[in-house]
């Protein structure tokens, strides 16, 4: 089986050191980072925008799996791809014409992620799994770091799960909000393949530690 993979979240990282936080997460066992961009109108905050997303992949050794929280995302595909982004999610909730916004995001030559909110049903991705490279199931209302995690998260990646083996596609599950070491194993269990962690990894006294004992527990 695939190893699972962990990707910490840059929204919970310290900006006044985020050179330090990105070599950190370099030298860790980490896979991804996850940089999570808020518009302040999909979302009720705003997080960050380029020049911070550029500064961090000129430092970055690893995948950038960057999460639009953006209404109409169409607009700045080509941009995120210029600034060094490797997967591109988009919402559900924010794209009119999702195949086609899914296409442009792949002709910009990244893979293409979808994000859903808690109340969306993985169901209304049947018809178009098989364009999706990853989706980003939120396991929070997208918005904020250091939430609860919401438990109707397990039944929701088993049905995804499910979904994906019956059409045989290769869609990747990632679970984005509240995760942490309590809930990491079951989330696996469930079918997940990435696991999205901001506060739980650095809020700890030991972010590398806690990134490692992460992996573990999901490729264990
Ligand atoms: C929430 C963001 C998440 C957030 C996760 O809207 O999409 O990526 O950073 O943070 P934690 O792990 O603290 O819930
Ligand atoms: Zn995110």
């Amino acid at each position: 089986m695939a190893s699972k993979l962990i990707a910490p979240s840059i929204l919970a990282a310290d900006f006044a050191n985020l050179q330090r936080d990105i070599e950190m997460i370099n030298n860790s066992d980490a896979d991804w980072f996850h940089i999570d961009i808020m518009d302040g109108v999909f979302v009720p905050n705003i997080s960050f925008g380029m020049p911070v997303l550029r500064d961090i992949a000129k430092h970055a050794t690893k995948t950038i799996d960057v999460h639009l929280m953006i209404i109409d995302p169409d607009r700045y595909i080509k941009t995120f791809a210029d600034l060094g982004s490797n997967i591109l999610t988009v919402h559900y909730e924010a794209c009119t014409h999702l195949h086609r916004t899914l296409q442009a995001i792949k002709d910009e030559g990244m893979k293409a992620g979808v994000a859903i909110n808690p109340h969306t049903s993985v169901n209304a991705l049947e018809d178009i799994i098989h364009d999706i490279d990853l989706v980003c199931v939120m396991s929070v209302n997208p918005g904020f770091g250091g939430q609860s995690f919401i438990e109707n998260t397990y039944k929701k990646v088993e049905r995804l799960k499910e979904i994906i083996t019956l059409n045989n596609a290769n869609t990747l599950i990632e679970i984005d909000g509240g995760v942490t070491s309590k809930n990491a194993e079951k989330l696996v269990e469930a079918g997940a393949d990435v696991l999205v962690a901001g506060s739980f990894v650095f809020k700890s006294d030991n972010p590398v530690n806690t990134i490692s004992k992460l992996k573990e527990i999901v490729n264990t």
